[in-house]
């Protein structure tokens, strides 16, 4: 069947739809060329806010009418977090929908499609694979591989942030083998793929709850914690130059972390560390298990080794009590730590976590004023951050034509700025080039080429073997 998915959501999801469409491929379907000539239509679904599922219902509303004029759609399911976080009652919300897979039973999707097309009955698979592992390997092949790709290492989270709904949609923690991500990054490799983006609710908690090394031996630049030796290993795979991860916490910003980040040449210099907020006793009421002067310390740590590494991060504006006083110190140390940029979030109560029982007690009005404050105050900060570039020659993964201009490309610097830039006659996709920085924009450089630093892959084979290099 000719198979299209809509991803809302975060880096996971996005992740989680690349490999089911490799597993769909793998059983026989194959890709549609766009959501309207899809028979088979799934939604991959987002619940960490209130409008992030809204915004999925009313797509999935819209898809399952459609259903009855457009007689080649077949099949409409949801996928995702969603999924496990409403369970049975989505049927009941959405009557016409076939069936529903969250997301740690994303492996079951064949089975759940050929089951969906014997019968009239929706099907729910939601809760624990009994076969954990075997759904991991499932979920590792990559459908389309351009320049980047991600690869998990670390599933679920066991953090408990009080207004969470993670671990409750994808479980506690879980690592994967060391041996098997680096088996998937080697093969991405292969494929032509220059930059890989390591994914985990809290990356650098890998191999703290299980074992993922055959070997408890230090690293041949000698280091003993599972993550970093995991970055060592994957940058010392050919073909692979560039490597990034996401997201992290303040606690695992080890020495051994920054000496990795400091030391290894592949590793990016970004980090995105969310920080949610600037007060104490937020932060405490989030159970985030750090205060101010600890990521304070985080980030003093990281910049010593690596003295112009960006960092982003997350902020929730207008959480249960939170004052006025308490919002100003969340922006006042926005403003010292000086973030390269930011996400705001206005806070949304996620039935079923500690918080969602406390008072909702910030106005709308005022969570949206908070809101745009610390967005004005980013935007500035972000341009300033862009500013001090402009004449600088800096290198870029060239990634391809540019969306918002298809007379330009787009290509990232190792701090995660993009910078658009008019490409000449010799430059590929997946080359590292040379560009120089000739003016600052609010969310963009813009770039002048000065040259090919290393070339990517020219015409892989059918094996994915490179000609070039
Ligand atoms: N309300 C608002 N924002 C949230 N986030 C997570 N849960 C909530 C919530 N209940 C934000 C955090 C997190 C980002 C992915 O989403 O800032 O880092
Ligand atoms: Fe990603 Fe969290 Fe949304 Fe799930 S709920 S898609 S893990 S942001």
């Amino acid at each position: 069947m000719k198979f299209h998915i809509v991803t809302y959501g975060c880096q996971m999801n996005e992740r989680d739809s690349d490999a089911i469409a490799a597993l769909l491929e793998r059983h026989g379907h194959e890709s549609a060329q766009g959501e309207a000539d899809a028979e088979l239509l799934l939604i991959n679904t987002c619940s960490v806010r209130a409008k992030a599922e809204h915004k999925a219902l009313g797509k999935l509303g819209l898809t399952t009418a459609a259903k009855q004029t457009r007689t080649s759609l077949r099949l409409v399911g949801a996928i995702g977090c969603m999924v496990e976080r409403l369970g049975p009652r989505l049927f009941d919300k959405l009557p016409r929908l076939d069936f529903a897979v969250g997301a740690r039973r994303l492996a079951s999707l064949p089975f759940v499609v050929e089951r969906a097309l014997a019968g009239p009955d929706p099907i729910l698979a939601v809760g624990v694979n009994p076969a954990e592992t075997g759904n991991m390997a499932e979920m590792a092949g990559h459908a389309e591989t351009g320049v980047s790709a991600y690869v998990n290492v670390l599933y679920g989270c066991d953090r408990g942030c009080s207004y969470c709904i993670v671990p409750a949609v994808r479980g506690p923690e879980v690592s994967r083998p060391a041996r098997d991500i680096l088996a998937e990054a080697r093969e991405l490799a292969a494929r032509g793929v220059r930059e890989i983006t390591m994914l985990g609710q809290s990356v650098m908690a890998y191999g703290r709850a299980q074992a993922v090394w055959e070997s408890n031996d230090r690293s041949p630049r000698g280091f003993a914690e599972p993550f970093p030796r995991l970055l060592e290993a994957a940058a010392d795979i050919e073909g692979l130059w560039r490597l990034r991860f996401a997201s992290g916490h303040p606690s695992g910003c080890t020495p051994e972390l920054a000496r990795a980040m400091g030391s290894i040449p592949a590793v990016c210099r970004h980090l995105h560390l969310p920080l949610q907020s600037g007060s104490d006793r937020i932060l405490k009421l989030m159970r985030r298990g750090y205060d101010i002067g600890v990521y304070r310390q985080a980030v003093e740590r990281l910049r010593e080794a690596v003295p112009d590494i960006a960092i982003t991060t997350d902020i929730i504006v207008g959480f249960p009590s939170e004052t006025d006083a308490e919002f100003e110190a969340t922006r006042a140390f926005m403003e010292e730590i000086g973030f390269d940029n930011a996400f705001i979030f206005k806070y949304s109560p996620r039935p079923g976590t500690p918080a969602a029982g406390w008072p909702d007690d910030v106005a709308a009005e005022e969570k949206l004023r908070r809101n745009k404050i610390l967005l004005q105050d980013q935007q500035r900060r972000t341009l300033a951050g862009s500013e001090r570039l402009v004449g600088q020659t800096i290198e870029i993964l060239a990634e391809g034509v540019s969306a918002r201009n298809a007379e330009r490309w787009c290509g990232r610097t190792s701090g995660n700025r993009i910078v658009v830039f008019e490409p000449d006659s010799a430059v590929r996709k997946g080359d590292l080039i040379r560009v120089r920085i000739v003016r600052a924009m609010p969310q963009s450089l813009l770039g002048e080429m000065v040259g090919i630093v290393r070339a990517g892959p020219r015409q892989p084979d059918a094996e994915g073997k490179r000609n070039s290099e």
